[in-house]
């Protein structure tokens, strides 16, 4: 009678079973990485938009305040975009024919908003505010990143939650005089670290900011 089970196929379950643990573990691993990579963070991708709207051009060469476009920033937990008669403002006399603007001026036609597609959005079971962080002083571009050098926007950073915590826990050296709040570059402040030492020490006095609070469940998930 042939044996059924030989020690050579006792050996070759023993590999098999080795080689799915690997394989397994390894699935694990990779998995954890691409958690971290910028296909899942979106980080740095940019989506094709109804009209190739340049925060390059508008913020960085014409200079424009992200308020005249995100005017609720300030006041409410929604920065909002921009209504197409906003744009229409210049380009009502700049660019009128273009084919680029066809978009924007059969919006402004039908009263059909601009569909934009979003690149910068939490998932809905997280509360965000805006004003409160524009008026504690945390500056666009620490969240946003240089839209004014961005031809097409693209998310900066990735918007998880240890990177919100990061902040939460000590925000002080993010904090910056608030009427600046939309200014780009930081780099002569950050390049004298020493001579600011002290301004997020006093702000976090004056604006009564406890880290214990801000890293709370509640305050984003509510
Ligand atoms: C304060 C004036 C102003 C406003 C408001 C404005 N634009 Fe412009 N836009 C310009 C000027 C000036 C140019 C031409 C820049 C050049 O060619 O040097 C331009 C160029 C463009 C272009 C051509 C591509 C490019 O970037 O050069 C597009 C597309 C455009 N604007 C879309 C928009 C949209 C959409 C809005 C509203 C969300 C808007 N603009 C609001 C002034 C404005
Ligand atoms: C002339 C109008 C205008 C100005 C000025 C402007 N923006 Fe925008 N912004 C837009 C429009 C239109 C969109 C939607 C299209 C896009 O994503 O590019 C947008 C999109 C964005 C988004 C992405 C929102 C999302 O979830 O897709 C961010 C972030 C943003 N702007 C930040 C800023 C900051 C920061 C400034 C100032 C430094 C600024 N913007 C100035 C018009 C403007
Ligand atoms: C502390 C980080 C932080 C700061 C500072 C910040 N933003 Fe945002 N912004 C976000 C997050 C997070 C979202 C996504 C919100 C969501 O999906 O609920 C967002 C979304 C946006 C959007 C998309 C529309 C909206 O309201 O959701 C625009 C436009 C925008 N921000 C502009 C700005 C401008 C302009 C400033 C500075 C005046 C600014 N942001 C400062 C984190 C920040
Ligand atoms: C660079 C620093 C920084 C980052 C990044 C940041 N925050 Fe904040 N956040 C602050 C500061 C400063 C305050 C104001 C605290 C205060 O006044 O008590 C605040 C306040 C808040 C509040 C209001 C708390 C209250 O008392 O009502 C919420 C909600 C919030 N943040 C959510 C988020 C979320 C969600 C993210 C990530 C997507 C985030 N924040 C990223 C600095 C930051
Ligand atoms: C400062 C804001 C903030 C605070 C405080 C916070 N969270 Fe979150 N949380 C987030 C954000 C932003 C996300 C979305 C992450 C993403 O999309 O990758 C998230 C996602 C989650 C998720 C979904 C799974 C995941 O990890 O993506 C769980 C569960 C969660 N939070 C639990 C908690 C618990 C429990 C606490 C308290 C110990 C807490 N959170 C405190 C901002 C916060």
């Amino acid at each position: 009678m042939p044996q059924i089970f030989t020690a050579s196929a006792d050996t070759r379950l023993r590999t098999g079973m080795l080689l799915v643990a690997l394989v397994f573990a390894g699935c694990l691993l990779f998995l954890g990485g691409f958690m971290d990579a910028t296909y899942a963070t979106l980080v740095g991708w940019v989506r094709d938009q109804p009209v190739p709207f340049s925060h390059a051009h508008h913020v960085g060469a014409l200079g424009i305040d992200c308020r005249y476009c995100h005017t609720s920033v300030e006041v409410s937990a929604e920065a909002g975009l921009p209504p197409t008669h906003v744009c229409m403002t210049c380009h009502s006399e700049i660019w009128t024919g273009a084919p680029m603007l066809a978009p924007v001026r059969q919006s402004l036609a039908t009263g059909t908003p601009i569909a934009w597609r979003r690149v910068a959005r939490l998932p809905d079971y997280v509360y965000f505010n805006h004003s409160i962080h524009i008026s504690r002083g945390v500056p666009c571009v620490t969240c946003h990143g240089r839209v004014d050098r961005m031809p097409l926007l693209a998310r900066a950073e990735p918007f998880q939650m240890r990177w919100c915590l990061a902040c939460h826990r000590d925000p002080a050296s993010h904090l910056r005089p608030r009427d600046q709040v939309t200014r780009m570059d930081w780099s002569e402040w950050d390049r004298h670290p020493e001579r600011h030492a002290d301004f997020g020490r006093r702000m976090m006095a004056r604006y009564h900011i406890e880290p214990a609070k801000l890293i709370d469940c509640s305050t984003c998930h509510r």
